[in-house]
């Protein structure tokens, strides 16, 4: 619809790299340094993707899930999540298997990358040499006169970890994200179980349109109205624009990592869309409302 009234969105953005490179450490220290003032310590659930607003008032969203499990999720369901991979490397080792796969993944999916060189504040870091390697795999970062950012940080001492940021944020100016706000929400499945007490809880990324509580969405086999949903820091939320991460109750089974959801007006529709979809994978020989997590679907793709 080109007469839609579209806004600019924050971006999405998936930490990958190879095992112990930092990617853990880097979101734990963006996490800290963007806590509001008095909700130091407020992180009270881990919902598998969350919002930081940074000082200049923008925000970015990250996906905390394992980055090539979100892409091959995303690849098998066609669904696309991320707008920009940070590939973390470790200054002071190499590029390795998992950084190389971590690039085929992002380049496959035609996912802009920035690449962290970490680990800066360690006596054997070399972002030289690691340069060299991305060169010879035809990966120029700009100060090699290519087109790739590239920032070295220290995750642990939170060295230039602004700087970076900032790169996200550039990134994102000129990939000119756009949603509309003003109509029903769609987005992706991050993760989704039975929780004990509270029932079927789904971690979703509102990617277009608002989400608000009593809305009536269809994922998958699965369906329900938005019962309570929540944001990263467990605070009830009513409200939840594009590129937002929020926790929600009131659907009816537990949706697959990496399945797309979409607001429906209709009940009967809603109902009659999800159980035929149900149906379906039933006579596939698909057991419905199985819970598959991202791990599962990348080691059955593997
Ligand atoms: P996996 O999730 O296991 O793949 O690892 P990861 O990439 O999340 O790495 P993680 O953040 O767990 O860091 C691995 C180790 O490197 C930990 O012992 C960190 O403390 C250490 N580390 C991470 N970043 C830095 C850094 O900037 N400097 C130094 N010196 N150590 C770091
Ligand atoms: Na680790
Ligand atoms: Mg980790």
């Amino acid at each position: 619809d080109k007469d839609e009234d579209l806004v600019t969105r924050s971006p999405i953005v998936t930490i990958m790299g190879h095992v112990d490179h930092g990617k853990t450490s880097l979101l734990d220290y963006i996490r800290q340094a963007n806590v509001i003032a008095g909700e130091a310590g407020g992180i009270t659930q881990h919902i598998g993707a969350y919002e930081v607003t940074l000082k200049n008032g923008r925000a970015i969203t990250f996906l905390d899930t394992p980055g090539h499990e979100a892409f091959t999720a995303m690849r098998a369901r066609g669904a696309k999540v991320t707008d920009i991979a940070v590939i973390v490397i470790a200054a002071d080792d190499a590029v390795m298997p998992q950084t190389k796969e971590a690039i085929s993944h992002a380049q496959a999916a035609n996912v802009p990358m920035i690449f962290a060189f970490n680990k800066i504040d360690k006596d054997g870091a070399n972002p030289e040499k690691i340069k060299e390697q991305l060169a010879a795999m035809n990966i120029l970062v700009e100060d090699w006169g290519g087109k790739y950012q590239s920032q070295e940080i220290s995750a642990k001492q939170g060295l230039n970890v602004d700087a970076l940021l900032d790169k996200i944020l550039l990134e994102s100016d000129l990939l000119d994200l756009k949603a509309n706000p003003d109509k029903g929400a769609s987005g992706t499945v991050i993760e989704a179980s039975l929780d004990k007490g509270r029932g079927y809880v789904a971690t979703i990324l509102v990617q277009n349109g608002t989400l608000r509580q009593g809305d009536l969405i269809v994922s998958g086999q699965n369906y329900g109205r938005v019962k309570a949903m929540f944001n990263e820091r467990n605070q009830r939320t009513e409200i939840a624009p594009p590129s937002t991460p929020v926790l929600i109750l009131g659907l009816n089974g537990a949706p697959q990592a990496g399945e797309t959801f979409k607001f429906y007006s209709d009940e009967s529709e809603a109902k009659d869309t999800a159980n035929r979809r149900a149906q379906i994978l039933r006579e596939q020989g698909i057991r419905a409302k199985k819970h598959i997590t991202l791990d599962e679907i990348g080691r059955r793709l593997a």
